[in-house]
């Protein structure tokens, strides 16, 4: 294994289910392919940079049920250190409420649960553990300053997936690396109606007080963003089947490349050859089943290069 990342973030079952149409209010429907996943976006994201072989921790709060047990249970399977896992006794593990219709089109309601109780204190309990990492990642499915606090503490990369997104002003996040917001994530934290044509402006507004503004864009790639640049970088071309969860494999994948030595660039190009992998569900099943293992990633890349 190469590469220490440490991940503070959620966990959140999701109960998924299918149906012809989406309901309306009071309508009770019959829906079909119902299953129990895996997800979160801490859980997720740890998940990815596990299965690309980097020694990985994550801290993180479940509830005292079943869904806790399975949660701890999965992250043992895929190899990740569960020490600094917090069981909470008086609030449930996080969970995703998923309707997935046509065309992909959902309705999702997310109770974040015991996630949103992560405490500073939490993360004091992991300190030499989060210095020790090589990159730290944190998201905002925890409240927000325990991910600021978390990443403050590290001494490697420090990277901010600020999804969900808030309002945030950009001194705020002052001695954080990189940040990766998607399009609409960039606008919700700087004020603005996502497709204005101000998204670099935004970016680079934030550069001022990060390394690196990396904003995700989908199948058209990456912005990387710094003090004096702006560089595009492409993602590989595939039938994406389902974009759900390619930002978490695009950011377990950039932590990795970044754990073991690669320059931002070069990992953004690795992170994104991760997303496309995801959105084309070429492993198929749920989300978390998706993310690749280090060898598929691999050959995906060298049957996908520029
Ligand atoms: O990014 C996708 C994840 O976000 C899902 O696993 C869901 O749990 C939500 O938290």
């Amino acid at each position: 294994m190469s590469g220490k990342v440490g991940v503070i973030g959620s966990y959140n079952t999701g109960f998924v289910v299918y149906v012809e149409r989406l309901p309306i209010e009071g309508e009770t429907l019959k829906g079909h392919g119902f299953r129990i996943e895996h997800g979160g976006k801490g859980s997720n994201q740890a998940i990815q940079a596990a299965r690309l072989g980097c020694q990985t921790f994550i801290i993180a709060r479940v509830g005292a049920d079943i869904f806790g047990e399975r949660a701890v249970n999965k992250w043992r399977v895929e190899k990740i250190d569960t020490t600094y896992v917090v069981v909470d006794r008086d609030n449930p593990t996080g969970a995703g409420l998923v309707i997935v219709g046509p065309a992909g089109r959902n309705m999702i309601i997310v109770d974040l649960g015991a996630n949103m109780h992560l405490t500073k204190n939490d993360v004091a309990n992991a300190v030499e553990r989060i210095r020790s990492a090589d990159v730290v990642l944190a998201q905002l499915e925890i409240p927000f300053e325990t991910s600021l606090h978390a990443l403050k503490t590290a001494e490697g990369v420090k990277i901010l997936n600020p999804a969900p997104a808030l309002p945030t002003p950009p001194e705020t996040l002052k001695g954080i690396n990189i940040i990766t917001p998607n399009e609409v994530e960039m606008a919700a934290m700087a004020g603005y109606t996502p497709g204005e044509a101000d998204l670099v402006n935004a970016a680079k507004k934030y550069a001022k007080h990060v390394d690196n503004v990396v904003v995700t864009l989908g199948e058209k790639g990456a912005i990387v963003v710094d003090k004096n640049d702006v560089k595009h970088v492409k993602a590989p071309r595939v039938n994406a089947v389902d974009s759900t969860g390619a930002g978490d494999a695009f950011n377990g994948a950039l932590a990795t490349a970044l754990a073991r030595g690669y320059t931002v660039l070069e990992a953004v190009e690795y992170a994104c050859h991760a997303g496309a992998f995801l959105a084309a569900r070429i492993k198929g099943g749920e989300l978390v089943e998706a993310l690749p293992e280090e060898k598929e990633l691999e050959k995906f890349i060298s049957e996908h290069s520029f």
